[in-house]
């Protein structure tokens, strides 16, 4: 007769729950090619008429190789950036998926979680995000924003003047288009390299599951 010891038999396998949902996921990665596209193309724009005189970006990080090539790649890649963020935008919003994943914001909690990150001690817990995370996250999606409504009044600064008047005029705009550009590849930087210091937010980021262990409450 045999018997079954409990002490030797396996634990069974974690089941894998879902982190992000399927549109967060498609938008992210859709939008992450896109602004490949748009800043590579973009810095090629601006070499041709520098907004700071004596400051150019290096013609190899960008795309586009003159500029009427990078236009056309800016103009082509803007539609997928704005039709992919406006759908993430009303998903946002209508399904909750903001109001669970970013909120609350609380300074208090920012200063604790931002000071933790500093020492390298803030942990993470799959399907859900720290209060630096919520904090940047809202900030890129405002850059976002900012980048669309500023490009818009550059693109068209005679259809859109009382837009472009708001930001001082065609010149205005275009100081406010560069900064925001440069606060989203700034996110940009530090985000991979969060990424890089805790790899096991990849996968679900990918695949939208994680296992049972990992997860923490997932986002829809
Ligand atoms: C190859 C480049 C990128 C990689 C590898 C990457 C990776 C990731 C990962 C792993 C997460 C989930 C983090 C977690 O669960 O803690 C995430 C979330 C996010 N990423 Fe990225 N990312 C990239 C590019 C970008 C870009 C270009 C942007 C925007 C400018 C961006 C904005 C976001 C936002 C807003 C979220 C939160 C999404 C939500 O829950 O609604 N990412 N990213």
């Amino acid at each position: 007769m045999t018997t079954t010891d409990m002490s030797e038999t396996k634990p069974p396998p974690a089941k894998f729950k879902p982190v992000h949902p399927r549109l967060v996921r498609y938008w992210h990665w859709i939008n992450a090619f896109a602004i490949l596209l748009m800043v590579g193309s973009g810095w090629r724009i601006y070499n041709a008429s520098p907004i700071f005189k004596g400051f150019r970006f290096p013609n190899d990080w960008t795309i586009g190789a003159w500029l009427g090539g990078a236009l056309q790649i800016h103009f082509a890649a803007m539609w997928l950036f704005v039709i992919n963020g406006l759908v993430y935008l009303i998903y946002g919003v209508v399904s909750g998926h903001f109001r669970r994943a970013f909120l609350p914001l609380d300074p208090r909690e920012f200063l604790r979680d931002f000071a933790l990150a500093l020492r390298g001690k803030l942990p993470h817990h799959i399907g859900s995000y720290n209060a630096v995370q919520r904090l940047f996250y809202i900030g890129v999606i405002l850059a976002i924003v900012g980048v669309f409504v500023s490009g818009l009044a550059v693109w068209k600064p005679v259809q859109f003047q009382t837009l472009a008047a708001l930001m001082g005029g065609y010149e205005g705009a275009r100081i406010v288009h560069f900064l925001m550009m440069s606060a989203i590849v700034a996110f940009v930087l530090v985000h991979l390299t969060l990424v890089a210091l805790v790899p096991k937010t990849l996968w679900p980021m990918l695949w939208g599951r994680a296992r049972g262990e990992d997860e923490e409450g997932g986002q829809s």
